[in-house]
């Protein structure tokens, strides 16, 4: 039988550092040092600093120079299905919530008119929310639902918490399909307050447009994800 070779030393070092970043060390704990890890893996310390400098464009550490290397704040990975909010983060473990929560029924204007598919006079529901994960706060959220198609404003215990599960209990409103689009940004100033990250700090700004089964518009959607927490993952497959 034909056995695949061992893999080689720096990949050997490489797994052993990501099992010791998921599994042991907690944010911002120190690693052990290049020297230690050289002569543990039996490597030149130019190996490890490769290592450690792929692990570092991965996102999972960051160092200090004269200090050593440090394990980074885990990023919040989205895979790309149709959830929620509250759905993404629950099924990371973390507890969603709201913050500077408001709601106000406005004309939608051409571009939101346009996209929810009713006349720029006609009224929708602005939501507009800083979502939280844990109470730390991940991403600015504005939402336009039409009016006709939402007639009572949502109280506050249900704008903190999920609005699509309000939609589905109270209107029978279920996303079927959504046109999405991702796009790098950064923060302008008040955005960045509200996100309590510094002004100018890469986001990611997720646009949504969501349809029911009848391919109604009933949802659009602007949502901006702090940069440093949030990595969006695809499962992508190719035809055999
Ligand atoms: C995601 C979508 C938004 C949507 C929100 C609803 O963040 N990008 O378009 O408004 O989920 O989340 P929840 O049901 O938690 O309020």
């Amino acid at each position: 039988m034909k056995t695949d070779p061992p893999p080689a030393k720096s990949e050997q070092l490489r797994r052993h550092l990501v099992e010791l970043l998921l599994d042991e060390l907690a944010p911002h704990a120190q690693l052990p040092t290049e020297r230690s890890l050289a002569e543990e893996f039996s490597v030149s310390r130019l190996t490890v600093r490769r290592v450690l400098d792929q692990l570092e464009r991965e996102g999972r550490v960051y160092r200090i120079q004269g200090s050593g290397t440090f394990v980074s704040e885990p990023r919040i990975r989205k895979s790309v299905e149709l959830t929620s909010f509250s759905e993404d983060m629950r099924s990371r473990g973390l507890r969603p919530g709201s913050l500077e929560v408001s709601s106000e029924r406005v004309p939608a204007g051409a571009d939101t008119g346009y996209a929810l598919q009713i006349s720029p006079s006609s009224l929708v529901l602005h939501i507009r929310r800083v979502r939280t994960a844990d109470d730390e706060p991940m991403c600015l959220e504005h939402s336009y639902l039409p009016a006709g198609l939402v007639p009572d404003d949502l109280s506050p215990e249900e704008l903190h918490g999920s609005v699509y599960e309000v939609l589905s209990a109270r209107y029978g409103l279920v996303l079927h399909r959504a046109e999405q689009t991702i796009k790098a940004t950064v923060l302008d100033p008040d955005d960045a307050r509200a996100l309590d990250a510094p002004p100018f700090s890469p986001a990611f700004l997720v646009q949504r447009i969501g349809f029911d089964h009848r391919g109604r518009a009933i949802e659009r959607a602007d949502s901006l994800y702090r940069g440093d927490r949030y990595s969006y993952q695809l499962t992508i497959y190719r035809d055999p």
